[in-house]
């Protein structure tokens, strides 16, 4: 019968059958997805899988703690972690249009990461022996949505930064490809990992690289993190997280509006909430969020994040918006 323990025994099975005694990576975004595969990998091969997280920068509170300290305490993982965030702000500097920012994005998470496999493979025991097998965290609907047919055209690459391209010789292992999302998140609970993992809402791979209308710079980040971080935790005290896909937190970085505070007349940026309901990202509606959660959200951005001082809602479904803002 078709229970998460079975699940997670006929995997282990599988993944020890297909990767015998070589060894494997996996690249962890802070999402759900390549948390579950790893941790499902790591329970069958052990310390022959190594974890690779290239930390862009790009994340928002708390998130990259969450993968070098919950993941690896809830896993035993090995752990590389490649500290970026100079190669994608400088990569990023300049440059304005969202099409080009997740090129370059995806573009240096491709060389963070091979840089990461090279090191790994040289400070490895049995230096030189390539690293054969790549894990990736690949649902049902990804293989669905890819046509399922086998290989490359299945490596999440569409839009996902995580995704890698075709000509690194690996060979996927991908444990989740049968499941579905809250089957996922089942086994990765039933693996011990926290809910804070399995529970995330999703979140694109560029990251707030695409939430900053506009330059990304390290400030403009500070700042979107900051407002981020409140929205989420008054929506989680509201005990709301179920009731919403997710919430973008979208930081106007171009655009300025005056305000008054205090006795002084200021000239700020504005944050745009983004809450969406949906049931696969293909359409969404705004969510009717309360009022007073609004508010509270409002009240505290804009007392509490220097350089914020307007707090607007994005009440426009999918079609004809996107879920992002760029
Ligand atoms: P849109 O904005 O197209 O988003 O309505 C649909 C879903 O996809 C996510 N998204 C991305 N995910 N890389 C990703 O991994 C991306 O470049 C990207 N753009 C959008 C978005 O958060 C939503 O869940």
């Amino acid at each position: 019968d078709w229970t998460t323990g079975n699940i997670v025994e006929e995997q282990v099975e599988k993944i020890r059958a297909q990767v015998g005694d070589g060894r494997a990576i996996c690249g962890l975004s802070g999402g759900v997805d390549s948390a579950v595969a790893a941790a499902l990998v790591q329970r069958a091969i052990g310390d022959q899988l190594t974890c690779v997280f290239v930390n862009h920068g790009l994340l928002r509170e708390g998130e990259a703690e969450q993968v070098e300290k919950d993941f690896v305490a809830a896993t035993g993982a090995k752990l590389y972690i490649a500290d970026e965030q100079e190669r994608f702000l400088t990569a990023l500097a300049g440059v304005t249009d969202p099409e080009t920012k997740r090129k370059i994005i995806g573009r240096e998470f491709i060389r963070a990461f091979e840089t990461a496999e090279a090191e790994i493979v040289k400070a490895s025991a049995n230096a030189g022996e390539p690293v054969k097998f790549l894990v990736q965290g690949t649902l049902y609907p990804d293989v669905v949505e890819s046509g399922g047919g086998e290989g490359a055209a299945n490596i999440k690459s569409h839009h996902n930064v995580g995704g890698l391209p075709e000509d690194l010789q690996f060979e996927l292992v991908e444990p989740l490809r049968t499941l579905f999302k809250d089957e996922v998140r089942a086994v990765g609970a039933e693996l011990g990992l926290p809910a804070e993992i399995v529970q995330r809402q999703p979140f694109p791979g560029p990251g707030l690289g695409i939430r900053i209308i506009g330059e990304v710079t390290e400030d403009r980040l500070n700042t979107l993190r900051r407002a981020d971080a409140i929205a989420r935790a008054e929506l989680t005290a509201a005990g709301l997280d179920n009731e919403v896909w997710q919430m973008p937190v979208v930081l106007l970085a171009d655009v300025r509006s005056v305000g008054v505070q205090g006795d002084g007349r200021t000239y700020g940026h504005p944050i745009v909430l983004r809450p969406v309901s949906s049931e696969d990202a293909m359409t969404a509606d705004w969510s009717r969020l309360p009022y007073d959660l609004l508010a509270r959200i409002s009240n505290r951005i804009t007392n509490e994040v220097d350089g914020v001082n307007r707090v607007a809602l994005d009440v426009t479904s999918k079609p004809p918006g996107t879920i992002e803002w760029e």
